[in-house]
């Protein structure tokens, strides 16, 4: 039976057939951001079902396919819908994605989600650069017979989060005259939304935001060496923080409301890579 190095590599030289020279750096779409695809030119979409091995998400807001084309003059891959650890995924799937990304070339990786804002001074539909995380799922992508072809066996996490890239979403976000927000995403497994009591706890814990993706993937990418930036679109306010409770419509509508500006502001920041 083909080992999972055997299944990503397998993944990365089918998607190297289809697309020639491999693009450099990929996005990854979080839950209804996925219109950013259609930003691609000349892009070619491809079906995550006719990927070997590529997992398929059944999420409500995640499409399921890849594009590679240009954004900004530049060659990107952007990956239209990923899979959650909810779903019933282990974690080697969670980041079989990413795995296939980095062996495909990828040396930049943009992760955007949708996320709980947990900082009260943030506000429903404001985007935020992710600074760190805390992952609060119980769960690491590195946990098993460490894969050297992959990276080494102990990575360092002590910036997760490129203090290169972060600087040009600084800057990209001012020379648009965007608001963009700045902390700690702290990442849990859901699906069920937190009690107020859990958001509470985060809040002690250091977090401004809180989500259900984005953290499993950091850490494969990283213990690759890609370079990572992510950005979350804060769809609502977490729980206990208003008084309505929080609903996955809440988080859709949110998302396809600022989709403009986190389109442009995701073309501007490729435009400076
Ligand atoms: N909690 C966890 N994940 C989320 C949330 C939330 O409030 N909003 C969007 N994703």
């Amino acid at each position: 039976m083909a080992t999972y190095f055997d299944r990503v590599e397998a993944a990365a030289a089918w998607l190297r057939g289809r697309l020639g020279e491999p693009p450099s750096v990929a996005v990854v779409l979080g839950s209804g951001l996925s219109s950013f695809a259609e930003n691609v030119r000349g892009g070619t979409r491809i079906p995550y079902e006719r990927i070997p091995g590529w997992p398929v998400s059944r999420v409500v807001g995640h499409p399921g396919f890849a594009v590679a084309g240009t954004v900004a003059g530049r060659r990107v891959l952007a990956l239209a819908g990923r899979v959650h650890a909810y779903e019933g995924l282990d974690m080697p799937a969670v980041t079989f994605a990413v795995r296939a990304l980095g062996r495909l070339g990828v040396t930049t990786l943009i992760l955007t989600n949708a996320a709980g804002g947990i900082n009260p001074r943030f506000s429903r539909g404001a985007l935020m650069l992710v600074e760190d995380h805390v992952n609060f799922t119980g769960a690491n992508p590195l946990i098993g017979p460490n894969d050297e072809r992959f990276g080494r066996r102990f990575p360092d996490m002590s910036q997760v989060y490129s203090v290169r890239l972060r600087r040009i979403a600084q800057d990209t976000a001012q020379a648009m005259g965007l608001a963009l927000e700045h902390g700690t995403y702290i990442g849990v497994t859901g699906p069920s939304y937190e009690t107020p009591a859990e958001i509470k706890a985060f809040r002690t814990l250091g977090a401004d935001a809180v989500g259900m993706s984005t953290v499993a993937e950091a850490l494969a990418a990283r213990h690759m060496g890609i370079e990572v930036l992510a950005i979350s679109c804060i769809s609502n306010m977490a729980a206990g923080m208003t008084v309505h409770p929080v609903t996955e419509e809440e988080v859709l509508e949110t998302t396809s409301r600022v989709r403009a500006e986190f389109v442009a502001l995701l073309e501007g920041i490729i435009g400076r890579i």
